[in-house]
Formats: structure tokens, sequence, C-alpha cells
């Protein structure tokens, strides 16, 4: 049994899916069963980070674990509390998603430096994944291409080398089913480097229409985070992810997917052209 946590994710949901295509048992965590749909090969348990009981519950009788802990400050403490619980079961390996930037200070990936550390020193066998950031982030763009409003970007020029989550779940799966990854860290990027303008005329192309860009001065958006209720913290550490990307800092281009998988990484406008109709 493996057990999946932030099963109804972006990761989590497509990890689940691949491994009960590959007729894997496996156990589904979330705070709100109710809004998993049953299905074959799944069981979902109810599980939350901030209570450890659950984790014991969810823990019982597992081999493995993919361990998938919310963006945000509280990582470090969740990640924690399911290494207690997952060595307490006897589980014999966890599979942590990490971030790219988890060793950079001040940085969102920075939030997974702790839970890394965490996994690494629990006397379990463990790889942890450091995605870069996901090709699906675009759909935030779906309400601003709905409405005909140019798409906001933060970064200007800069590049990043966007991931398929796709590929990041099938990498998590070998990892959780095969000893070869045992004790590995990956970086999980994309076959390019892109800019958002770059992004954009991918999308543009794929959806055969006209899309602008407005650029967003740091500061403004900052403030619309803010306005939006965005805890200060976490529009600090966005606020300079972008400024680093914008900056050129973020150059970040591994052969890591290939490595694990045997076959290159999807490409961003391979991600778009099998999300098309999520932009409407
Ligand atoms: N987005 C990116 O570009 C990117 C890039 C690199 C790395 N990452 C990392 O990927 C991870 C996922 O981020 P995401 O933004 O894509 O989110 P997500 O996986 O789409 O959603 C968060 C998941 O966490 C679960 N969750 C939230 N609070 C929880 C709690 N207290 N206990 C148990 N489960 C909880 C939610 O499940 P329920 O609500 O069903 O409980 C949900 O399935 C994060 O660790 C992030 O740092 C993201």
């Amino acid at each position: 049994m493996i057990l999946v946590t932030g099963a109804t994710g972006t990761i989590g949901s497509e990890l689940v899916r691949q491994l009960v295509a590959r007729g894997i048992p496996v156990r589904a965590m979330t705070r709100e069963p109710g809004r998993m749909q049953p299905s074959a090969g799944i069981a979902i348990t109810q599980g939350d980070f901030e209570d450890p009981a659950s984790l014991r519950q969810a823990t019982e009788d597992v081999r493995e674990v993919f361990l998938l802990s919310a963006p945000g400050p509280r990582v470090p403490v969740h990640d924690r509390a399911m290494v207690e619980a997952a060595a307490e079961a006897g589980v014999r390996k966890i599979v942590k998603l990490s971030a790219i930037g988890s060793t950079d200070e001040g940085m969102a990936g920075n939030w997974h430096a702790a839970g890394e550390q965490a996994v690494r020193e629990s006397g379990l066998a463990w790889t942890i994944l450091r995605p870069a950031g996901f090709a699906s982030n675009a759909l935030r763009w779906v309400p601003a291409i709905r409405t005909g409003q140019p798409i906001p970007n933060l970064t200007g020029s800069g590049v990043h080398a966007f991931v398929d989550p796709r590929d990041v779940a099938a990498v998590a799966a070998e990892a959780l089913l095969s000893a070869d990854c045992d004790g590995q860290i990956y970086t999980l990027t994309g076959p390019e480097l892109l800019s958002v303008p770059d992004q954009v005329t991918q999308v543009s192309e794929v959806l055969g229409r006209d899309l602008a860009v407005s650029d967003v001065p740091l500061e403004v958006a900052a403030e619309q985070m803010r306005a939006a209720g965005m805890d200060e913290a976490v529009v600090s550490v966005a606020i300079r992810g972008a400024e680093l990307i914008r900056s050129g800092g973020e150059k970040t281009l591994t052969a890591d997917v290939e490595r694990v998988l045997g076959r290159p990484a999807r490409s961003f406008r391979g991600w778009v052209e099998s999300n098309r109709a999520a932009f409407g």
C-alpha cells in the first residue's frame, strides 16, 4: 500500500491516477474525504498534518509514503509530523515533494529545507524531488483569458524551465516503486527555459487566439497579493522568487526527468495542448 498525501492537489491527484493505472493499491489522504470521488483501487483516508492521530491512522500498513505538504511556513512542522508517524508505523520509504531553490534562503523552496532534513534523518529510505514551477501554474491566467484581459507578467523577460506535473508525478511513482532512486535528490525541470511572454505566445498559438501580456511592477504585485488577503511572509517569498527570475538569476535546467524516466521531459507546449479545454 502506498500513501499519497496531497491527493486532491495538482501532483498528488496525478500520482494517484498513475499508480492506479499501474495496478498499485493506493491510500489517498485528504482533510475532507467528501471532496474525493470514490474510485476502484483507491482507499480514501482523512488526514491532516496538524493532527498526529490522523497521520498514525493514515500510515497503518503502508510501505511507502508520498509526502506533499502545502506551500507555506508550516511545511517543516507538517513534514516532521509525517516522518514521525511513518517511522512509528514501520514505513519503508518516504518520497518528499520539495521545490527548486530549497537551499536558497528566503525563497519559496526554502520552506522545504527543514522538511528535507527531517526526511533524510528519518532512518527510512528516501528520495527528494525538487521540481521547478509547474506548467499548470498557467491556469492562473484563465480568468484573464476568458475576460479578454492582458495576462499579468511579474517576471519581465526572465526565464524558467517550467515542468509538466505529469512528469513530476511519473518520477514520484518511480521513486516510490524502485530502490534505484533511494537516497537521490532530483531537480525536475522542463526541457527549455521560457519567459512569461514565451509561454503566452505558445498558449496563444495552441488556442488560436491573440493574447496580450502586461508587465506588472513588483511593488504593484505585492499590493495586489496583500489586498487578496495573502500572508505577509508568503507575499515576501513570492516577490523574491519573481525578482530572482526577473533578474535572470534562475536558469536551472536539468536532465533528471530523463535520467529517471528514460525519456525527455515534456514541453510546456505539450502541457498546453493536453489542457486546451481548461482555457475555455
Ligand atoms: N506550484 C508550483 O509551481 C510548485 C513548484 C515547486 C514545488 N511546489 C510544491 O508543491 C507542493 C504542492 O503545491 P501546490 O500549490 O501545487 O498545491 P496542491 O498540491 O495543488 O494542493 C495542496 C494539497 O495539500 C493538501 N493539504 C493542505 N493543507 C493540508 C494539511 N494541513 N494536511 C494535509 N493535507 C493538506 C490539500 O489537500 P486537502 O485540501 O484535500 O486536504 C491539497 O491536496 C508544495 O509543497 C509546493 O511547495 C509547487
